[in-house]
């Protein structure tokens, strides 16, 4: 511990800052003068492409770095030769060979739970097979994807195997970006997209055939599916289900749509040997960079390696650091080093399916995202950190946060099976032997009883579920993580104390977003901001916009400087939105400022399709032109139960939890050293050692009393942390008794009836 790389890896981590980089090494390490010309040139041209995706959109983006790929892999886009290698590796799936008996089993069953290893072709190949079969023909063929990533990643995929254009008839929709269109048969979405669906549409009348994809990753949204669908099942005989899962826990799917058959494609793998450290690795990053060397160095047979990290900050550290190592390296072999997070340009991210050049091993670091939802061909060792970030509600700071926890056994068996795919391989854990018997778990407990149900709460009450606590869940979430959720929602309006929808939390269903965000641009149209509010809404909908490039930190953070507002972080986002809208929108002037004009570009379509959902509800999209207080009382409607009261400079206590916690550094707060009595918060960051606050804003204690009186009094100040705590628990038991008495009422309507 506290050795430079987690020391930097901190730092950088507590800067906050998203950089998208790649990194591609030596190259021309050890080559003779020609080779190293030539790398030269073959970079220029990367850069020249790369600044090629910065200026276009995100399809174009996919074709140039496909383009991209084939210059690296020297096949200058040979078209049919591409087709024909594609054609042939279809041949070669393990799912290939099972085509016509998954047909059989899909056409005498309505639902049917399909498993089979990861990469043996369920993903790309089902929705194919489905529309060959002619199911496209009564209805769209849905697959969904707990990723993001996955759903465009799987999409591309299948477009260019079916040399279609993508959006046309293959297409993908995440949350703010549909990427169909009327000719769309074959549509790869998040779970959360047909989750959403289901409530304009909830027979989901356009779909013939739904595949739940991924459902051994047991996603909070695929968990919620899995009770909608298993109930529309019994409306629309004609819906075709297939469920796909990697793992043995397919037993339990179909038990819970009552017994369906499990058909299981034969996997094809091998054997990998498994190597755990023999003492506790103290530093994970430390120590899978010299695994990586070691293996790059001493392995004299090829093969790539895939690196198991936990995040972004991890994996940039991870590949920094070899990248530095490796040039001090002389001699050694050149080595293609490739990030992949979910957060990554989705362009960055296609490049860790092409190959690496001739004589050029491949290093991946990815996130868990590399454990089933994608797979890299060529993999031969694998490098497990043994940890990974989960969502996890955290009761003490009363919000979900990402924690770094260890992985399961289930887990660690999937991580090592990487390196098998295509021939015997290796598989380095980070761990000793023991940990892995003895300290992880067998499996990973679900999304759905460890996070915050909000949204699901108010989607599931917004589908006319009024009955939580015996909705069909497969594992049901704790009943006190139901009521504390509706408890957050009742705080914001969204439900009455009976737990019924009230008309705010049925406007506030409409919007794709967390009830927090849904109720700042409700109250900003309350208080005649909401043009404001809802440009601050689509800015905190899209990773960080400020870009701080290696070795000009200063220059950056002085021009970030320009654009801070003293008393807020929203107001900042706004600001800086404002100043890009009058300069045009521009590319370049993102660049000069050190913004990253992707991601501003991203905001102003989440801004669009948020204003079209306003309009569809006849909201008011008001100005309030200069007048910023009032968006700083809107913001304060959203965040109330966030609170934080200053107790020295930079330091402050949760008004709720009396819990410590910190401004950020990068925050417009501290930067300007205003330091206000009370703020609220839009996240807490945990970073191993404090707790940050980020995006902060100055409220009036009187706003707080006004927008959240069941908090907050203006006489409060010492109020004990048990008082605070016993009011809570009053808040709770009203909340329940209440909803109890709903439900007998509910109950004797339906006896009289
Ligand atoms: O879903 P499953 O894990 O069973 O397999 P898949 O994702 O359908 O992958 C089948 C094959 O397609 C693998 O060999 C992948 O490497 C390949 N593939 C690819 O080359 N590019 C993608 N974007 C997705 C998959
Ligand atoms: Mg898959």
């Amino acid at each position: 511990k506290g050795s430079r790389v987690v020391q930097e890896a901190r730092e950088r981590r507590e800067r906050g800052q998203a950089r998208i980089k790649y990194w591609e090494l030596g190259t021309a390490a050890g080559a003779k003068e020609k080779e190293a010309e030539e790398a030269k040139r073959e970079r220029q041209e990367t850069e020249a492409s790369l600044r090629r995706i910065e200026t276009s959109n995100d399809v174009d983006d996919y074709k140039s770095s496909m383009r991209y790929g084939n210059v690296m892999s020297g096949k200058l886009s040979e078209n049919e030769e591409r087709q024909h290698s594609i054609a042939q590796q279809k041949k070669s799936l393990p799912i290939y060979g099972m085509k016509n008996d998954i047909l059989r089993v899909v056409r005498e069953n309505q639902i049917v739970v399909i498993v089979g290893e990861t990469g043996s072709g369920k993903t790309t190949q089902l929705t194919q097979y489905l529309h060959e079969e002619g199911y496209s023909k009564r209805g769209v063929i849905g697959c969904t994807q707990p990723r993001r990533v996955a759903a465009v990643s799987v999409a591309n995929r299948v477009a260019e195997e079916m040399q279609v254009e993508l959006g046309k008839e293959v297409g993908y929709a995440i949350r703010f970006e549909d990427f169909t269109s009327e000719k769309t048969v074959i549509k790869y979405m998040t779970d959360g997209i047909l989750l959403r669906e289901s409530l304009s549409d909830p027979d989901l009348e356009k779909y013939s055939c739904i595949i739940m994809d991924e459902a051994h990753e047991r996603s909070l949204n695929t968990d919620v599916l899995f009770g909608i669908l298993k109930q529309l099942a019994s409306r629309r005989s004609d819906l075709k289900i297939i469920v796909t899962s990697a793992t043995l826990e397919s037993e339990k799917f179909a038990d819970f749509f009552g017994r369906v058959p499990v058909f299981r494609i034969p996997g094809r793998t091998f054997p990998v040997d498994i190597f755990h450290s023999k003492s506790v690795v103290e530093d994970y990053v430390e120590g899978a960079v010299r695994q990586v060397l070691q293996i790059h160095l001493q392995a004299s047979l090829p093969g790539d390696i895939l690196v198991f990290m936990t995040g972004q900050e991890d994996i940039e550290v991870t590949c920094e650091t070899i990248a530095a190592r490796l040039e001090k390296l002389e001699g050694a072999k050149p080595l293609l080093i490739l990030p992949i997070y979910s957060q990554l340009a989705s362009d960055l991210q296609a490049r860790i399916f092409e190959p690496a050049p001739e004589g050029t091993r491949k290093v991946v670091v990815a996130t868990n995202i590399a454990e089933t939802s994608l797979t890299v061909d060529g993999v031969k060792y694998v490098v497990d950190s043994g940890f990974c970030k989960l969502k996890t509600y955290n009761p003490r700071i009363g919000m979900d946060a990402l924690l770094l926890c260890p992985i399961s056994q289930a887990s660690a068996s999937q991580r090592a099976g990487r390196a098998g795919r295509t021939g015997p391989g290796r598989c380095y854990r980070l761990y000793t032997e023991y940990a892995f018997s003895h300290e992880m778990l067998p499996a990973n407990v679900p999304e759905i009883q460890r996070t915050n149900l909000g949204h699901v709460v108010l989607l599931l009450k917004s589908l006319g579920v009024s009955d939580l606590l015996h909705f069909p869940f497969m594992d049901p979430p704790p009943p006190e993580n139901i009521v504390k959720s509706m408890l957050g929602l009742w705080y914001l309006g969204a439900l009455d104390g009976g737990g019924r929808l009230t008309d705010l939390g049925k406007r506030m269903s409409t919007f794709p977003l967390d009830p927090p965000l849904s109720a700042m641009i409700l109250a900003g149209e309350r208080f005649g901001c909401a043009d404001e509010v809802v440009t601050i809404v689509s800015m905190l909908s899209v990773p960080s916009i400020f870009v701080r490039p290696p070795g000009r930190e200063e220059e950056a953070d002085a021009v970030r400087e320009k654009f801070l507002v003293p008393e807020s972080d929203h107001l900042t986002l706004l600001h800086i939105f404002q100043r890009y809208r009058s300069s045009g929108c521009r590319a370049e002037w993102c660049n000069k400022h050190f913004l990253n004009s992707k991601g501003m570009r991203k905001a102003s379509e989440v801004r669009s399709q948020l204003v079209d959902l306003m309009k569809e509800q006849k909201m008011e999209l008001a100005s309030c032109g200069l007048k910023w207080d009032i968006i700083r009382k809107a913001i304060c409607a959203a965040y109330f139960h966030q609170a934080a009261r200053m107790k020295g400079i930079g330091d402050y206590v949760n008004l709720r939890t009396s819990v410590q916690c910190y401004l950020h550094p990068t925050s417009a707060l501290a930067g300007l050293g205003y330091n206000p009595e009370y703020v609220v918060y839009h996240e807490l960051v945990y970073t191993g050692t404090k707790e940050y606050m980020h995006c902060v804003t100055a409220v009036e204690p009187q706003w707080l009393a006004e927008l959240g009186p069941m908090f907050f009094t203006l006489k409060e100040g010492n109020t004990s942390r048990l008082e605070k705590q016993r009011q809570e628990e009053q808040d709770r038991l009203r909340m329940e008794q209440q909803h109890e008495e709903a439900q007998r009422e509910k109950e004797r309507e339906q006896a009289v009836t």
